[in-house]
């Protein structure tokens, strides 16, 4: 039989089999949370110091408060260690933002949520340890797959902060090559010289339904539609949206606190938001 774990959940020492987290947390809808992972050999724990100071140091980065003193800390991790039946053990820590409805920006400040488990840490036998490892090589893809609808939204969730900090409704991402790519949950289109132009469809952007939405209402209406990598300095830039299945168009009026064109809704962004209206109107009434 296997023996009865136990965790800690927000204040709590419970069966493991019993734990569980709202479906809101933002650990499950964002990744939003920060994590370590400790070892402790017949009751001693490894650099826990080092490990409680990057617990610390991660939660400031993505400012989530923490949820109590780290003496408190290291006291809930000593307490699940003790609760659970081995001797070596790897004892796990989570924080994440908290619970709340789904938005990348939280409207109001939450309570973290804050898990420890301990499993059994395992060694690897003499002979793993004389044989070796075998391993690979990739190119880094951390995490340079934004074409992949992902939950693993932390990068976007501190783009959104960072956007409320300073006074903006959304951020938009930059390359290296300058190129802008697409908001932290919008797609971002332009006017360049009266062509409605966006970055293509690679790993660099999700393909948005509404994009696609705004592209071919735009064909349809006979507007030159060009998807291409572009920069900000481009001669030509008249207008800027953004594009979500919750916003469907939205023009940009303000980027980096600069005028975008005359600092007003554009016009080509405000048809092109209409002619979307009507499709969605025509689907109302189907
Ligand atoms: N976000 N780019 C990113 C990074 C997004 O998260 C989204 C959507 C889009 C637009 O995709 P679509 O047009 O299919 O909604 C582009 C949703 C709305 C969200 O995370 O809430």
């Amino acid at each position: 039989m296997s023996p009865t774990l136990t965790a800690y959940v927000n204040g709590q020492f419970m069966p493991l089999d019993a734990a569980t987290i709202h479906i809101e947390d933002r650990g499950f809808q964002f990744a939003d949370g920060i994590y370590e992972v400790v070892a402790c050999l017949d009751g001693h724990f490894l650099d826990l110091d080092a490990h409680l100071a990057r617990l610390q140091r991660s939660c400031e980065a993505v400012q989530i408060p923490l949820p109590c003193s780290l003496d408190d800390m290291a006291d809930l991790i000593q307490q699940t260690y003790e609760r659970n039946p081995y001797s070596d053990a790897m004892v796990y820590v989570q924080i994440t933002r908290g619970v709340a409805p789904r938005s990348h920006l939280p409207h109001h400040q939450l309570t973290p949520t804050l898990i420890i488990t301990s499993r059994h840490l395992p060694q690897p036998s003499d002979e793993k340890v004389a044989t070796g490892v075998k391993g690979i090589t990739l190119q880094d893809i951390r995490w340079k797959h934004c074409e992949i609808k992902s939950i693993a939204l932390l990068a976007s969730v501190m783009g959104k902060q960072e956007a409320h900090a300073r006074g903006a409704d959304e951020a938009f991402w930059l390359n290296e090559q300058g190129h802008v790519l697409e908001g932290c949950s919008t797609n971002i289109l332009a006017i360049i010289d009266g062509v409605l132009v966006t970055h293509p469809l690679d790993r660099q952007v999700l393909g948005g339904i509404t994009r696609n939405m705004a592209i071919a209402v735009a064909k349809v209406h006979a507007m030159h539609v060009e998807e291409r990598p572009w920069t900000l300095d481009e001669v030509g830039i008249s207008e800027m949206m953004m594009s979500s299945t919750t916003n469907a168009v939205m023009p940009i009026t303000t980027l980096n606190e600069k005028a975008v064109g005359d600092g007003k809704a554009g016009v080509q962004s405000l048809q092109i938001r209409r002619w979307m209206i009507e499709e969605m109107e025509r689907l109302r009434a189907a």
